[in-house]
């Protein structure tokens, strides 16, 4: 038998949680098309992987590079951790449709440049991406803030009957030409003021679509529990799946409510479908004024657009510097972006390693110093989580990464290594994986991945970016 591609000798990892196995795996054009003792087959190209993990591409659920796909395609961010997928649009915001002129209010303006071209409806955006795509397979969900800003004149109010029906409308228009889900985020201003039923209304359009009601919730602090509760009543009342975003309970006064948080995601499962992802650091990363520095044992700026050189100091050693209160200089700093430490190690851990929990980045590639999330995230799962803390297996995180993304978005064809699957393929060595990037030093590839093949094509090997550009739209 031949095929184009053989991986050889590896120990496969094949995403369903099974236990690891030594075996190839044949690939011929974008497909896997065999799994398990190959002897008799022969290949164009062998890639030894022999001491090598041999597993389903990465899929990261949860990140903000709607416009980064467009304006840096080779994606090494994601790549050199293995992650072959990615979903974009989250949190409410989402870089289509976009029919709104003019500056773009906070957090949008940090995933849409203001100068960037727009996209009026998501079928442009999608082709977009078809004539020019980046290295990874890109899926996106469409943000109910982004349809707010789109439709209403005055953000800071509940939408009214009219302003509803065009989101409704336009939210639907955007579903059936390919995006793969509703996210919101009335945690942050341009839909704080939405009410429940607005939210319902829009849980029930993407319902009608069989997609995901994603959120990330109006509170993930003091109010944590209440705004669970919301989003459970929204999945109840639309009769839709609910995906919460990037888990956490913030701030000290919240540190162990995880517990609590946890047992009621349990309840809910009886009767709802609930899921959720969650990033393994303690400090969480989003626009420098969103109040949370109030909550933070430490706060590093990680952009600021009036004052970049800052960019990687901490907030409190600028405002000591300006002799002003930390609010003020958050005012002077903005538009910005930060990184704040807000969560509980025991907590992180506990969410992390719940049987519904998925890994996410919720990476914004934005800027000088980012968190270090957006270049290191699956490599420390499966480092310092999985290797060294032994939170979970490696055939438990790799699930996490792989086969339980695909089948809560609906990604078919994705997630496991299995003959008929795409070749979305990473081979690492699990005795050195490990991310690069720190606080300090937060741009730097991860160590152990050692190729990447996305849709049968090599994008990553030995620290460099081959231009593969490989990637579908999902
Ligand atoms: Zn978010
Ligand atoms: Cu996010």
């Amino acid at each position: 038998m031949h095929a184009d591609i053989l991986f050889r000798g590896g120990t496969i990892v094949d995403g369903t949680g099974a236990a690891r196995y030594r075996g190839d795996v044949a690939v011929t054009d974008d497909r896997i098309v065999a799994v398990g003792a190959l002897p008799d087959w022969v290949a164009g190209r062998e890639v030894a992987c022999a001491d090598r993990i041999v597993a389903p591409g990465f899929i990261d659920p949860h990140v903000h590079h709607d416009e980064v796909v467009l304006t840096d395609p080779d994606m090494d961010c994601m790549l050199s951790q293995g992650v072959t997928t990615i979903i974009n649009g989250n949190c409410g915001f989402s870089i289509a449709p976009l029919s709104a002129s003019g500056a773009l209010p906070q957090p949008l303006g940090m995933i849409v440049d203001d100068t960037a071209p727009r996209f009026a409806s998501y079928a442009a955006y999608r082709d977009r991406l078809r004539q020019a795509p980046p290295a990874v397979n890109t899926a996106c969900l469409i943000g109910h803030s982004t349809l707010r800003i789109n439709e209403m004149d005055d953000l800071g109010r509940p939408a009214d009957k009219v302003e509803t029906l065009a989101m409704a409308r336009s939210l639907d228009r955007a579903l059936s030409e390919g995006g793969i889900g509703l996210s919101t985020g009335a945690f942050y201003p341009p839909a704080r003021a939405s009410t429940t039923e607005e939210l319902i209304e829009m849980a029930r359009v993407a319902r009608s679509h069989g997609k995901l009601y994603v959120t990330h919730m109006r509170d993930e602090g003091d109010r944590v529990i209440e705004a669970l509760e919301e989003t459970f009543q929204i999945g109840r009342e639309a009769c839709c799946g609910v995906h919460v975003s990037h888990h956490k309970c913030a701030g000290l006064a919240n540190h162990g409510l995880s517990h609590t948080t946890l047992s009621m995601i349990d309840k809910a499962r009886h009767s709802l479908d609930v899921g959720l992802d969650t990033t393994p650091w303690t400090a969480s990363s989003t626009m420098l004024n969103s109040g949370r520095h109030r909550q933070a044992t430490r706060v590093i700026v990680a952009d600021s657009t009036a004052h970049p050189e800052m960019a990687g100091r901490d907030l409190a050693d600028i405002a000591a510097e300006w002799g002003t209160d930390l609010d003020e200089a958050v005012e002077r700093l903005l538009p910005a972006t930060g990184i704040f430490f807000i969560m509980d190690e025991q907590d992180v851990q506990r969410i992390m390693a719940y049987d519904r929990t998925i890994i996410c980045s919720d990476g914004i590639a934005r800027g000088e110093h980012p968190h270090p999330r957006v270049w290191g995230t699956f490599p420390r799962v499966l480092g310092h989580y999985v290797r060294e803390v032994g939170l979970l297996s490696l055939e438990e995180a790799i699930r996490r990464m792989t086969s339980m993304p695909a089948d809560r978005f609906g990604l078919e064809g994705r997630g496991r290594i299995e003959a008929g699957a795409f070749a979305d393929i990473v081979v690492f060595d699990a005795d050195r994986i490990k991310e690069a990037a720190t606080y300090d030093t937060p741009i730097r590839p991860s160590e152990g991945i050692e190729t990447v093949f996305v849709n049968g094509r090599e994008s990553w090997c030995a620290f460099k970016n081959k231009g593969a550009r490989a990637g579908h739209i999902l």
